[in-house]
């Protein structure tokens, strides 16, 4: 008697050299294609400074923070470290931080990031974002228009090289466009796989506008508010999938949104974890697991910045 075999799953062993670890944005820059998430409980600000150091020393070499979360001044000790012990250079280093959530004006631009570079030690950033579209912290004067402004103002003084925003919808992206001299380089969006977020990548794809995907874990982890969403590192999509390639599922889902064209933002605190999240160059999905991680969508964020939620989040966070 002759064995069946009833399938044969044929999985092609990569050269971890081979699948490219940056992407080119459309000012002609090529940003890392994985960045270090650093949002954090201000309570647990003693952490930042060796995560970040910890980062770098396992191969992270974008940083992504933002003068909203208040630890500005510790992701630059970090970096002050492994510069001054000769891990890498600066040039190795793409550093992204955020407009200050409470200007809303042109003129505002220029001293709030000149506060951020003070705190980060630094004499440029790689990439400065408008953090929101929205006037979160309802300042007295708010257009995002005007701000942008303000944005291509420091990057023509060379305080940033590269410039996007964050929480942008197509509208809002389409009336950047119409009404600027320079298009953002990217959208600094929520994705992952229950919010597959698919009509603004599609929109920003078409536009040479790259993504970088924010709570790429989704609600996979604990959240401040639970929104009734199910989702969970043992889904049987995900762990097939992992199993094809002798991987964990959360590095299944980090690959889902590199292979999706995205730039991920995981965020640890942990050893193995941060290790864990950037061991991501061995393998790559086809289209069909992109297709089956699709169908886990359930069209609700981590993140609602309307009033109420962001109470919520700014208590959470001790922001
Ligand atoms: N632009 C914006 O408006 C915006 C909004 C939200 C977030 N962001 C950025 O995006 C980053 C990431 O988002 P996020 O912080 O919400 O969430 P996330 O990276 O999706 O999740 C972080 C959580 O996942 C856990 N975790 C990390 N790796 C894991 C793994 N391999 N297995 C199991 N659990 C794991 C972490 O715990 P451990 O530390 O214990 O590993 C932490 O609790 C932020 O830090 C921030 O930089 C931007
Ligand atoms: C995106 O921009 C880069 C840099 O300018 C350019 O080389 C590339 O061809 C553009 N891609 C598309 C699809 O327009
Ligand atoms: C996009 O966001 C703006 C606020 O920036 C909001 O007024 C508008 O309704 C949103 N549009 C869509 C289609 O969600
Ligand atoms: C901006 O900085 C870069 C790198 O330091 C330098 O090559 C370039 O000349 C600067 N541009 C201006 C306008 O200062
Ligand atoms: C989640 O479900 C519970 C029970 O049905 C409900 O009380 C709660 O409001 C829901 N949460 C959200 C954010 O919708």
């Amino acid at each position: 008697m002759y064995r069946i075999l009833n399938f044969l799953v044929i999985v092609s062993v990569i050269n971890a050299d081979v699948l490219p670890k940056s992407v080119l944005l459309n000012d002609g820059r090529r940003i890392p294609i994985i960045s270090y998430g650093t949002l954090g409980k201000t309570q647990d600000l003693d952490l930042i400074k060796p995560a970040v150091i910890q980062a770098i020393e396992s191969g992270y070499r974008q940083i992504d923070t933002a003068a909203a979360y208040e630890n500005e001044e510790q992701v630059g000790e970090a970096i002050a470290d492994v510069i001054s012990r000769g891990i890498v250079t600066r040039e190795e280093l793409w550093i992204t931080t955020k407009l200050n959530l409470e200007v809303g004006t042109r003129e505002g631009v220029l001293p709030a990031l000149q506060a951020s570079l003070k705190k980060l030690k630094l004499d440029y950033v790689d990439l400065y974002l408008i953090h929101s579209p929205e006037n979160l912290v309802l300042v007295q004067e708010y257009d995002y228009l005007n701000v942008w402004k303000g944005v291509e103002d420091v990057r023509r003084l060379n305080l940033t090289r590269s410039i996007g925003v964050s929480n942008f919808n197509i509208t809002d992206i389409n009336r950047v466009l119409a009404n600027s001299e320079m298009v953002p380089s990217v959208n600094e969006v929520e994705v992952n796989p229950t919010y597959t977020n698919s009509e603004i990548i599609a929109h920003c794809q078409s536009l040479n506008i790259t993504i970088l995907s924010y709570a790429p874990f989704g609600f996979m982890v604990p959240r401040p508010i639970d929104y009734n969403v199910t989702s969970t590192f043992k889904d049987p999509v995900l762990v097939r999938i992992a199993q094809k390639y002798g991987k964990t599922t959360s590095q299944v889902v980090l690959r889902y949104l590199i292979d999706r064209k995205t730039i991920p933002i995981p965020r640890s605190t942990n050893t193995e974890r941060i290790k864990l999240n950037i061991d991501l160059f061995d393998f790559r999905l086809s289209q069909e697991d992109i297709s089956s991680i699709n169908e886990l969508n359930k069209d609700v964020k981590v993140y609602n910045f309307d009033q109420e939620a962001l109470a919520i989040l700014f208590d959470y966070y001790g922001l």
